[in-house]
């Protein structure tokens, strides 16, 4: 007999960023396109990391995460948004971000709820709301300001809607929550029990001396959210896969279950080494303008090019509209430019999924100095 199994993903296929990291790679192409800096990360934060291995922090932690990280990641909420959290109750270490998602995902969905998602969104929201039964429910942010039409998210809450899911800074197009959004999103869940899961991954990369508006801020929110964040993301090493999850002691307690016959705890020594490297506040605040200089920087650049630049608010992403060049469909230009080329990016087009196709591509400006300027020399060409 055959062996089978019927896919609990049916639809889903190899991601967008894989195969355009293939093609980068065979085309010996500059790879503007996967979201991770090809600069290496900071020198006192590995040191630590060392040293904490060879202080012998090479055994499970707390299933919560190391005390001592959570107290310093308390202290940060407080000192940058005024929220006093328990570290005790409300904060967990996980392998990274997008798990801080999925669990939190798991902890709330039954079969049939009904979970708000943004697109363009980033390609785990949708497989992680499915996986647990439940049903997608899709707006698109407004092109080309990708603004949330809270006029639309009125209409499609129903009885069955469980979940409010929110990017900000957001990936693919660098948009940012604004006091307004916030406003809109309390009145939308006002009176009900729907949750929220606020990715902010991106917390310190905002740009222009905006603050970020974090749900933390809002003691009232974050009853009702699950806050993720991700080290790997702001520390320049994605390759660690190490996050956490903020939110109230009564959510905390139920994600705390799934969280801990799945991972149960994660890598000792780097949450030992960033428990000594966050109360350095600079280690966080500086952040922000390092990656605004990069974002600056290729901006100058890219006028050298018939790009049409967006307005890239925060994250490391910026997105761009090419109708000066071609009315290709924006996957097609992505493949075309790394392969004649040698540039791969993103097509925007990936992360909706019906695949809407409003022209735009997405460059990931993490980059070395010259990285980005030998990205640039052959755009100039297009
Ligand atoms: C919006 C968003 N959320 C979450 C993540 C994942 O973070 P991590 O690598 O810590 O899982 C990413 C990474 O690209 C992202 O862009």
């Amino acid at each position: 007999m055959k062996l089978t199994i019927t896919s609990k993903l049916p639809s889903a296929g190899t991601s967008i960023f894989t195969v355009m990291s293939a093609l980068a790679t065979e085309h010996n192409a500059v790879n503007l396109g996967q979201g991770f800096p090809d600069f290496s990360m900071n020198e006192e934060l590995m040191r630590l990391v060392n040293e904490a291995m060879h202080k012998g922090f090479n055994q499970y932690t707390p299933m919560q995460g190391y005390i001592p990280l959570r107290e310093v990641l308390a202290e940060k909420v407080e000192s940058l948004y005024q929220t006093i959290i328990d570290p005790g109750s409300q904060i967990t270490i996980t392998p990274g971000g997008t798990y801080a998602i999925y669990t939190a995902l798991t902890t709330v969905l039954q079969p049939g709820d009904e979970v708000i998602i943004f697109e363009p969104a980033y390609d785990s929201y949708i497989p992680n709301v499915e996986i647990n039964g439940a049903v997608p429910v899709l707006i698109s942010l407004q092109f080309p300001g990708y603004k949330i039409d809270w006029i639309e998210v009125k209409r499609k809450i129903t009885p069955k809607t469980r979940m409010i899911m929110l990017n900000s800074p957001h990936n693919p197009t660098g948009a940012v929550l604004s006091e307004e959004d916030i406003v809109q999103l309390r009145s939308v869940v006002k009176d009900t029990d729907i949750i929220i899961l606020s990715d902010e991954v991106y917390e310190h990369l905002i740009f222009d001396n905006v603050p970020h508006l974090s749900i933390l801020r809002y003691p009232d929110l974050l009853e009702r959210s699950f806050v993720c964040f991700s080290f790997g993301k702001v520390y320049h090493c994605t390759g660690w896969k190490l996050g956490y999850c903020i939110s109230s002691s009564y959510l905390m307690k139920e994600f705390r279950k799934v969280h801990q016959f799945n991972c149960f705890s994660c890598h000792s020594p780097s949450q030992v080494a960033l428990s000594t490297f966050l109360k350095n506040k600079d280690s966080y605040l500086s952040l922000a303008s390092f990656m605004q200089e990069k974002r600056d920087y290729f901006l100058k650049l890219m006028g050298q090019t018939r790009f049409g630049m967006l307005d890239s608010k925060g994250s490391y992403f910026i997105c761009a509209t090419y109708d000066k060049i071609s009315d290709e469909k924006d996957s097609d230009l992505a493949i075309r430019i790394t392969k004649e080329l040698g540039v791969a990016t993103i097509p925007v087009s990936a992360f909706y999924k019906t695949g809407t196709d409003n022209k735009v591509i997405r460059f990931c400006f993490a980059k070395k100095k010259e990285t980005l300027e030998a990205a640039v020399q052959k755009l100039v060409n297009l």
